[in-house]
């Protein structure tokens, strides 16, 4: 009998996923085992169309019997072809090392959507946009901003229902409801993408809100991204800011219910329906949400309710995308927060201070007057008077309107809007409010957790819950720059930026997966990849170097963290398109700024020139490319690629570079670039390693690097023997630097290293974020380097295990769930030894580079190493003991080494 046991299944990526529309999709399980050396030999995978099959050994869609193979991650389904509406039950057994196997996991589920065109019968349905829909006091003012359509229809069920799927899906934002229940717990569904490419509809399994006889169907609709406020388009006098897609939003759906009797009914969204205008009468993602409760349609969405000012719904002409399955998590509510102070900075004003900075909104409890009013509105800062300080929201109005009923407590929280704040002002209340009248809803994309680390150092600790919160409030359907200002978009330099530091916190898999085909839908005919995804307005002539390079960038690092080939292969061509187009940019192999480059955006001190970023940045594309061409084993492209690279560099080396390795820019930036991205000669690396070095020590021990420059800085720095400066930019708490933040407060990275100084105040500047995750890239050094977690091998399939102390850290707890399991690295300094704790999952291995000069300083677990099962000495090289380890978990002593650090 084995110890190890199968667990954690998922189909492409997901856990028991409704409705997807893969048709080969992947299947991945985790193996656990006590044991060292642990690992599959052999695999057996099961899939039913129901549950009872396979637990009577029935495996009606594909008995894969036993396949000798280690893999256990995006294992593709070989089975019998995938329909539409199918339920697939699964499960795995594999055989271990001694060839033992193992009990059956669990049964898990994905089912598929709707695959075929014609499987939709549903029709598109709204309300046509009418002035007389607006509220009086809304009307010919500047901000116009139309109400929710209400959207309604009964049903006659002839039996009880024994299965109910509901397909939905909106043009703008819709909140369906069964029986007078909201459906499921997803929110701002379908989410976010060109809409003229393609609509996501989302599937969920309604079987348990039905009943026989009468029953209801209703939907919500706003604008959502689809015809609100996107961008940054009122700020630029864009001429029409709103309906960047289209105006009028609009439903489909399609309720699916199959009878007890076995007759199939299926209500679909069509003329059918009626329509009203209820108690929201605005909503919008950057301005907010008005309810007005004296207007609320109670019981609108139950059978039996009496239409009274209820109109036949208009069919409306959809936009031009295709209809696919959503591909990722949804954004809900991921938990709640309480404030912790409430002061009244004037006179019937309360301000709640929640304590964190975080993306949501409030939801609040109230009594009053029907009629009486009750403002929210939004901030991340207070001004130094106490004030709530709203500058930074630039034109998102960010204001919530509660409107009361006078029917005793109400409670109430907007669906259709979400802020970025940490202070929430409210004014119109007729009591003295306490912690429960208002409550702070987390809400953002729910993606499961990966890594997490804490050290012996608070500033640090606190940096890096600022990083984490920072990212839960940006990745919200898409990755957006900020959550609180009228901006909100999924800008690519940031995402190139920060996805290796987002992956480590989160599994971003799917998440960035769906991003990237926003950005392949958004690529220019020419080529060029855009400077945001969905690219919903035009702006100027965007082709920002740093930026439009996600599109080669991005699948890279999401390759390395997850291993999964089949996003390189649905990206090359649109990759091999956009080097074709520099290509033909590119003067002698060197390319020159656009008109519109934003450089090392927010660099502090001497600037990089835009034609070196322009340049380094194609050099790196084109080196990736012949990475990427050889994993797909693409032989011709690989010379192609590799050869240019080399004329580039040559010509940028050329251009920029002395022979002593001295960088004719001579910024933090150009030399963290060229070290990063190899294009140096080998000789010229450290005397260049050691410019950067000492320019660091010039600007007192400070960085001076922007968005571009920061990722690489401290890994360069490491990488060339400077982890010292690294440990101390990292630790640093004085201007400018990543602690100055800290010690000044924040709860979140900001968007500038001045965006508040103790000197100067708020920075001036509008766009002034508080929430911006570019500068928490340093984030993945601390994982790779002061944890010393990283993959030897892609997907981590195999681990370099490789933690760089310092003295001025005395420990440090991490770990990060691969796709193959949990994954620990934690150190301590006992006395003068090193103590250090891993575990490596099972059906992985790992390079473990301990400091220490011999192997005789090495114990494991208090007995010399080579005594040691699982453990296999390979090399000792630059004061490091290098060693192979099966999986398990291990405790070594470096003996007498703390000195060192
Ligand atoms: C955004 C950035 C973005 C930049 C481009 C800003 O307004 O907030 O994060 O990358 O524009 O320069």
């Amino acid at each position: 009998m084995t110890d190890a046991s199968v667990n954690k299944l998922t189909c492409e990526y997901l856990d028991n996923p409704l409705g997807i529309d893969v048709t080969q999709p992947g299947l991945s399980w985790i193996i656990e085992s006590e044991q060292r050396g642990q690992k599959q030999t052999a695999y057996q995978i099961r899939v039913a169309s129901g549950q009872d099959l396979l637990r009577r050994d029935f495996a009606d869609l594909w008995d894969s019997g036993k396949i000798t193979s280690d893999q256990c991650v995006l294992v593709p389904y070989k089975g019998k072809p995938l329909k539409s509406r199918m339920h697939c039950y699964w499960q795995v057994r594999i055989w271990d090392k001694d060839d033992t196997w193992s009990p059956w996991s669990d049964i898990n589920m994905w089912s598929m959507g709707l695959l075929e065109k014609d499987d939709w019968q549903a029709q598109w349905i709204g309300r046509n946009r009418n002035l007389n829909d607006y509220p009086a006091e809304f009307r010919g003012k500047d901000l116009r901003l139309p109400p929710s359509p209400f959207l309604r229809k009964t049903f006659e069920l002839d039996e009880t229902p024994a299965k109910a799927t509901l397909y939905v899906t909106a043009l703008g934002l819709v909140e369906p409801s069964i029986n007078g229940d909201k459906v499921g717990k997803r929110m701002f569904v379908p989410g976010w993408t060109d809409y003229n490419k393609r609509i996501y509809y989302h599937t969920f399994d309604v079987t348990h809100y039905l009943f026989k006889g009468e029953n209801s169907i209703g939907a919500i609709l706003a604008d959502g991204w689809y015809a609100g406020y996107v961008g940054f388009c009122l700020d630029q006098n864009i001429p029409n800011p709103r309906n960047q897609y289209g105006d009028t939003p609009a439903l489909l759906c399609q309720l699916e219910v199959e009878l007890e009797n076995g007759e199939k009914q299926v209500i679909c969204s069509d003329s059918s329906w009626t329509t009203a205008i209820g108690p929201i009468k605005e909503a919008d993602l950057f301005m907010g949400e008005t309810y007005d409760a004296c207007s609320e349609l109670l019981g609108w969405n139950l059978a039996g309710y009496i239409e009274k000012t209820w109109k036949p719904v208009d069919l409306i002409e959809p936009a031009k995308g295709v209809l696919e399955a959503y591909p990722t998590v949804p954004v809900r509510m991921t938990g709640e927060m309480t404030p912790v102070e409430i002061t009244e900075p004037e006179q019937g004003v309360y301000l709640f201070n929640m304590g964190q900075n975080f993306a949501g909104f409030a939801r609040i409890k109230v009594t009053g007057e029907a009629g009486s009013k009750v403002v929210i509105r939004y901030g991340e800062m207070l001004h130094p008077d106490g004030s709530l300080m709203t500058e930074n929201l630039r034109f998102a109005r960010a204001i919530d309107t509660y409107i009361l009923n006078g029917d005793g407590t109400e409670l109430w929280q907007p669906r259709f809007t979400y802020h970025g704040f940490q202070y929430v002002e409210v004014r119109g209340l007729s009591f003295v409010p306490d912690e429960h009248t208002v409550t702070g809803i987390i809400v953002n994309s729910d993606i499961h957790p990966a890594g997490r680390l804490e050290c012996s150092d608070d500033m640090v600790n606190q940096l890096y819950s600022n990083i984490l919160w920072t990212q839960r409030s940006n990745f919200f359907e898409v990755p957006t720059d900020c959550p609180q200002r009228d901006e909100r978009c999924g800008w690519s330099g940031d995402a190139q930026i920060y996805v290796r530091s987002a992956a480590y916190n989160a599994n971003i898999a799917s998440f960035m997966r769906k991003w990237l085909v926003d950005l392949v839908d958004a690529q220019k005919n020419d080529g060029i990849f855009t400077d945001w995804a969905p690219y919903s307005f035009v702006f100027k002539n965007e082709q920002a170097s740093g930026w439009v390079d996600a599109g080669v960038i991005v699948p890279w690092v999401i390759y390395q963290m997850y291993g999964d080939k089949r996003l390189l292969e649905y990206m090359y061509p649109a990759m091999q398109k956009f080097i074709d187009y520099m290509n033909n940019r590119s003067d002698g192999y060197l390319l020159a700024a656009n008109e519109n480059d934003w450089g090392d955006w927010l660099a502090i001190g001497a600037q990089t020139s835009l034609d070196y970023l322009a340049s380094a940045f194609y050099a790196y594309d084109v080196k990736l490319m012949a990475e990427m061409a050889s994993v797909l084993g693409k032989n011709s492209d690989i010379d192609y690629y590799t050869d240019l690279f080399e004329k580039i560099r040559l010509a940028f080396k050329d251009k920029y570079v002395a022979s002593n390795g001295r960088i004719s820019e001579h910024t933090q930036t150009s030399y963290t670039l060229a070290l990063y991205f190899g294009l140096l000669d080998s000789q010229q690396e450290a005397r260049a390693a050691k410019y950067l070095a000492d320019l660091i020590k010039e600007n007192n021990g400070n960085l001076a690097t922007g968005f571009l420059g920061v990722k690489h800085l401290l890994p360069s720095l490491t990488r060339f023997g400077y982890t010292d400066i690294a440990y101390q930019l990292l630790l640093n708490t004085d201007f400018p630097s990543w602690g100055y933040s800290v010690v000044n407060g924040a709860t979140t990275i900001w968007e500038r290293w001045n965006s508040y100084t103790i000197d100067g105040g708020f920075n001036p500047d509008g766009m002034n974020s508080f929430s911006h995750y570019a500068f928490g890239s340093v984030c993945e050094w601390m994982f790779s380097v002061m944890a010393g977690i990283d993959a030897k091998e892609v997907g981590f399939r195999k681990i370099l295990l490789k933690p760089q102390p310092n003295k001025r850290i005395t420990y440090v707890n991490s770990h990060y769930t691969s796709l193959y399991g949990r994954i620990e690295s934690s150190w301590k300094i006992r006395d003068n030894d090193l103590v250090l704790d891993v575990t490596i999952p099972a059906n992985t291995t790992a390079e473990l580079h301990l400091p220490a000069v011999n192997i005789k300083q090495v114990k494991e677990n208090m007995a010399p190493v080579d005594q040691s099962v699982g453990v296999r000495f390979i090399e000792i090289k630059d004061d490091l003991v290098i060693f192979e380890l099966e999986s398990g978990s291990y405790q070594f002593l470096s003996e007498g080494i703390a000195d060192h650090f």
